[in-house]
């Protein structure tokens, strides 16, 4: 077990922007969701599939979509914010070869070569790689796309898909994913919705944003059944037109402000939310003993005083989600008893136990599983978010430890969070934002 360090210590990397946690405040009143940037991303693909206009309404304003309006544009779409929507223009599509730099610094970036391919008849998109959490493969969408008729090759780092004859159309057929793959359901339910005759796609997954996309893709005309099962029916159409549209709330969102009242034992309303949405994630703050008071206005309210310890391991939808897992194992960190996490979907996502060991957090890991002895106070120390997720989670902690708390990683924080830490000082919390000219003194940290 690692020794906490103190605030003192010297930041990890002073030439990078971090947060500072005031940690040890109670919370109290309302934190609003924003959209969901994994609906929004693959929703913002889908406009490739049709020369008319999408408007988006409820997109969160992340680096991550403006990543992915970029790769539209560099495709020759054109993209408007206006609010918290977004005015889609597809009509001048004319180009199929995606940029390295952007799929590189957007994985989600790589789910175009399905529409690209139904529209265009062609694409060549980077491979995007792995990332932090894992090797992230995609070989399911590749897979996929050749049940569907593509001709596929990979060569120099590139996927190149075409489709042969004439026609350039896509047709449907039968596809069996060999694991229930979000990315490769999404890409080949948006390739199969132009294409000629009838798909289906079996042990598909089951997650709200591939839902989300079903019912984009239906107002645009296309013809899906199934979504949300294992077996999703898509008949191809000839064409799909535009479509006003509203992506759902961020369940990841509202499970992080769910456990920011959890972890620093306040009560506070979360909305909106989707309760089926984070069915796994509500039935495991129960079990620690939160209090959760859901309203009729699609609000839900957690109040927490004691949190004791429990077992959870990662799974599909609708097993508890791993992008909450991190965030989560902060509060285990603080709860009597102990906890055992195991992560089952990505090898590589227990990089945060090494931050929180930081803040005096009693954990020990063994392969995939984490270990952890609840204490009675984390402390503030300086730690490195090592993806988007262990950001989120370093902030919680921060929430609810001694003293204050430097969160490096701001590069993965703004790729999922709108405003997070203008949400939470809101609801009392301290943070403040510090660039490294930034003299975060104590009249900062008193705001
Ligand atoms: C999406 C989410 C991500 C979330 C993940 C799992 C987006 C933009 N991102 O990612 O936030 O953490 O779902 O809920 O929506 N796999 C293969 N072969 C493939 C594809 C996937 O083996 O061809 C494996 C992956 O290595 C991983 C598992 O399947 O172990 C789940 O990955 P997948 O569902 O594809 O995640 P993403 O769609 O990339």
């Amino acid at each position: 077990m690692t020794a906490a360090l103190t605030s003192s210590e010297p930041p990890l990397d002073s030439d990078r922007s971090f947060l500072r946690v005031l940690g040890g405040r109670s919370l109290s009143g309302e934190l609003r969701v924003s959209g969901a940037k994994n609906s929004a991303l693959v929703l913002m693909a889908a406009c490739l599939l049709s020369r008319d206009a999408i408007r988006l309404r409820n997109v969160p304003a992340l680096t991550d979509i403006d990543g992915m309006a970029d790769m539209l544009e560099s495709l020759g779409g054109r993209v408007q914010r206006l609010g918290d929507a977004l005015e889609l223009d597809g009509s001048g599509i004319n180009r199929t070869e995606a940029p390295y730099e952007l799929v590189n610094s957007l994985r989600a970036s790589f789910f175009c070569i399905g529409p690209l391919l139904a529209r265009m008849g062609m694409a060549r998109v980077p491979l995007p790689g792995g990332c932090k959490i894992g090797s992230r493969p995609v070989e399911e969408h590749v897979k996929g796309l050749k049940a569907l008729g593509a001709q596929v090759t990979i060569e120099h780092g590139v996927v190149t898909a075409a489709v042969p004859g004439p026609s350039r159309r896509l047709k449907g057929g039968r596809i069996v994913l060999d694991c229930p793959s979000v990315g490769a359901t999404e890409t080949l339910m948006m390739a199969a919705a132009l294409a000629d005759g009838e798909t289906l796609i079996e042990n598909a997954a089951l997650e709200p944003e591939v839902v989300d996309l079903a019912d984009l893709l239906v107002a645009m005309g296309a013809r899906i059944r199934g979504a949300g099962t294992a077996s999703i029916t898509i008949a191809g159409v000839d064409r799909l037109h535009g479509a006003d549209y509203a992506v759902i709330p961020d369940r990841i969102e509202a499970g992080t402000f769910l456990l920011a009242a959890a972890i620093t034992r306040s009560s506070l309303r979360v909305a909106p939310l989707i309760p089926e949405h984070l069915c796994a994630v509500l039935s495991k703050l129960e079990q620690v003993g939160c209090v959760l008071d859901y309203d009729d206005d699609g609000g839900l309210t957690l109040s927490a005083e004691r949190v004791t310890g429990l077992d959870l391991r990662t799974q599909p939808f609708p097993g508890f989600p791993t992008d909450l897992q991190a965030p989560f194992m902060s509060l285990l960190a603080t709860a009597e008893g102990t906890s055992m996490v195991t992560e089952s979907i990505f090898e590589n996502r227990l990089q945060h136990v090494a931050e929180l060991q930081r803040m005096g957090a009693c954990i020990r890991t063994q392969g995939h599983t984490a270990f952890i002895e609840g204490v009675a106070r984390l402390s503030g120390a300086p730690v490195q978010g090592t993806d988007l997720r262990a950001s989120a989670a370093m902030v919680l902690a921060g929430l609810a430890a001694e003293g204050s708390t430097d969160v490096y990683g701001l590069e993965y924080l703004d790729r999922g969070y709108a405003n997070l830490e203008g949400k939470l000082n809101a609801v009392g919390a301290s943070i403040v934002r510090c660039s490294p000219t930034t003299k975060a003194g104590p009249s900062a940290l008193a705001a």
